[in-house]
């Protein structure tokens, strides 16, 4: 039961520059010139919504549905705050209040909506590889808004852009990803996006916590929190993802908060100052401490508003390459 997909006819394409992806599933697919192309957009983009009027008229007549199976702030208002300055028509579908709980399949889900003539689809789903067989099964283009432990692309390159915007190049920079590495797929995301981009990537913290592949991965791995910190340009701290957890990976919140909390005293005990980083929800006071989030030190708040014109930007070469 699948139906053509509604024509993004209005759409302009760049002259010679289009992405080399019909979707985005995960930053592993796409390549170091998708990556730069995404930025220069997302270049023009910000500069648009730092202007008083904020939208353009690039996706006007192009209807997108978010569709989350799983809570989110930042990803959710950010897509939809793209998709609203592009002049795109917006849906949201949340699973919790939907025909899903009657036990319909997300295939079906899928396909009644772009029968509505839906032309994009943001889905965050809990189920890794989510987004891939949705888009091997429905004809619409798919935005991975995070599935699972697996990936969720678009905050990998909002992270990868900030430090961009911070160093003027990601590449020789190099990156700590520090915490719950096991269970984040922003983790997974950021180490394919950062080395795609030439910098280095280490991953740091208690070894239940990280996955025993990782090495494969070409980063370097490391479980003592201040060699970490003195190694790297800038830290990305990821916070403990209890949901995903079904057994104790460490003793106690408090244990590991004592050994892999950044703290104010950890950060001035450096003979330099690193740029923090969080893709967020912080969980103050375990994996980070209020002062150092809030301080000049921390760029949290610059990755959520580059993460609107990233994903305006995601969105745009997209629908003009389909
Ligand atoms: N960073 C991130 O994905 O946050 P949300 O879960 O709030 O979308």
């Amino acid at each position: 039961m699948q139906k053509e997909p509604h024509r993004l006819a209005g759409v302009k394409k760049e002259r010679g520059k289009s992405l080399s992806v019909k979707h985005l599933l995960g930053i592993k697919d796409i390549t170091p010139a998708d990556i730069e192309l995404i930025f220069a957009t997302a270049d023009t983009f910000k500069s648009v919504i730092n202007r008083p009027i904020k939208k353009v008229p690039s996706l006007r007549d192009v209807t997108i549905a978010n569709i989350f199976f799983e809570n989110s702030t930042r990803t959710r208002i950010s897509f939809e705050l793209a998709e609203r300055r592009l002049s795109a028509d917006v849906l949201n579908f949340s699973a919790s209040a939907s025909s899903v709980k009657k036990g319909e399949t997300l295939i079906d889900t899928v396909n009644n909506i772009l029968a509505m003539k839906v032309d994009m689809i943001v889905m965050r789903h809990s189920s890794p590889g989510a987004c891939s067989f949705l888009s091997k099964h429905v004809n619409s283009i798919i935005v991975n808004a995070g599935d699972g432990t697996h990936e969720h692309p678009t905050q990998a390159l909002l992270d990868a852009y900030s430090i961009r915007e911070k160093y003027g190049s990601v590449r020789g920079k190099k990156i700590a990803i520090i915490g719950d590495i096991m269970h984040s797929r922003v983790a997974l995301s950021n180490i394919f996006c950062l080395q795609k981009l030439g910098a280095e990537v280490m991953v740091c913290g208690p070894p239940t916590l990280l996955p025993k592949y990782i090495g494969q991965l070409g980063v370097k791995v490391e479980f003592d929190l201040m060699k970490a910190l003195t190694w790297c340009d800038a830290a990305n701290m990821l916070r403990i993802q209890m949901e995903r957890q079904d057994i104790k990976y460490f003793p106690s919140l408090r244990e590991y908060t004592m050994l892999y909390g950044l703290t104010r005293q950890r950060l001035d005990s450096l003979d330099k100052k690193i740029t923090i980083m969080h893709p967020g929800p912080i969980n103050r006071g375990v994996e980070i401490t209020s002062d150092v989030a809030d301080s000049e030190q921390s760029i949290i708040l610059d990755q959520v508003e580059n993460g609107v014109a990233i994903r305006m930007a995601v969105l745009y070469l997209l629908a003009a390459k389909n």
